[in-house]
């Protein structure tokens, strides 16, 4: 399993702050089952703006010491943006990563609300060729019912990534009210772990696609945990368009 928005390197974020951190995450993870990782530290104007060379030199790093401790995980690169006016512009001028180098960008937008630049945001991405993925829309604050706008993201060209935390509730009820939602309605494409530490933002995976099946079944849980892998690989993806609710048909499947 490919996990594709995961805050693993050390001293860039509000992700771990000593390496050692960096190791037990990578370690947590694969116990999960996940077998690569591409590392998304935050790129925010002003707050969080590193140097692609100093990263590049820490993943490597990060790459010899678990290969020391004999952790088999392999580590790509991107960035987790926050979406502003410039976000386009910093793109071409090559001071943001897309993952692993495809043309998919993770970018994130604030939990208060989109907001309306997001428009011209994204037809700019998608005129460069670039597919953004929205990090995490279940955590933006918005009743159930305002969710249909992600439709509109849908039919544009963007995917969605909802994290695992936010299916197994530890984002709160609601982020996991709107987690089921998505899923349910056909519009979740990625699933993540958005880790940032060994404690409060845990590297977890399993709980959450056990879940995730209950939900929609196994064989949309399959789809969308492939996907990443053609992401990472700047595979074209296929989705279905975003549409009426769907209930796992494990059982009916089964008789
Ligand atoms: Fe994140």
């Amino acid at each position: 399993m490919i996990d594709l928005h995961h805050h693993l390197l050390w001293g860039v974020d509000d992700g771990p702050s000593q390496m050692a951190t960096s190791i037990e995450m990578a370690r947590m993870a694969l116990d999960e089952g996940i077998t690569g990782v591409i590392m998304t530290p935050h790129h925010m104007k002003g707050r969080y703006e590193n140097d692609i060379g100093d990263l590049k030199e820490k993943q490597r790093v990060l790459e010899e010491a678990l290969g020391d401790e004999g952790i088999d995980l392999k580590l790509y690169l991107g960035h987790e943006v926050y979406g502003d006016f410039d976000t386009a512009s910093e793109l071409s001028q090559g001071r943001i990563l897309t993952l692993n180098g495809s043309g998919y960008l993770l970018i994130e937008f604030p939990f208060s609300g989109i907001p309306p630049y997001e428009v011209q945001l994204v037809t700019s991405l998608l005129g460069q060729g670039i597919r953004p993925i929205l990090a995490h829309p279940e955590r933006i604050q918005m009743p159930l019912k305002d969710l249909k706008i992600f439709e509109d993201f849908i039919n544009r060209g963007c995917l969605l990534q909802v994290n695992t935390g936010s299916i197994t509730g530890l984002n709160g009820k609601e982020a996991w009210q709107r987690a089921k939602y998505l899923l349910q309605h056909g519009m979740v494409h990625l699933l993540a772990t958005d880790a940032h530490n060994t404690t409060t933002r845990k590297p977890l995976i399993r709980e959450a696609l056990s879940r995730a099946v209950k939900w929609v079944g196994e064989g949309e849980v399959d789809t969308i945990v492939a996907r990443a892998g053609d992401v990472l690989w700047d595979r074209g993806v296929r989705i279905n368009p975003p549409g009426s609710p769907k209930k796992a048909r494990r059982f009916l499947l089964r008789m």
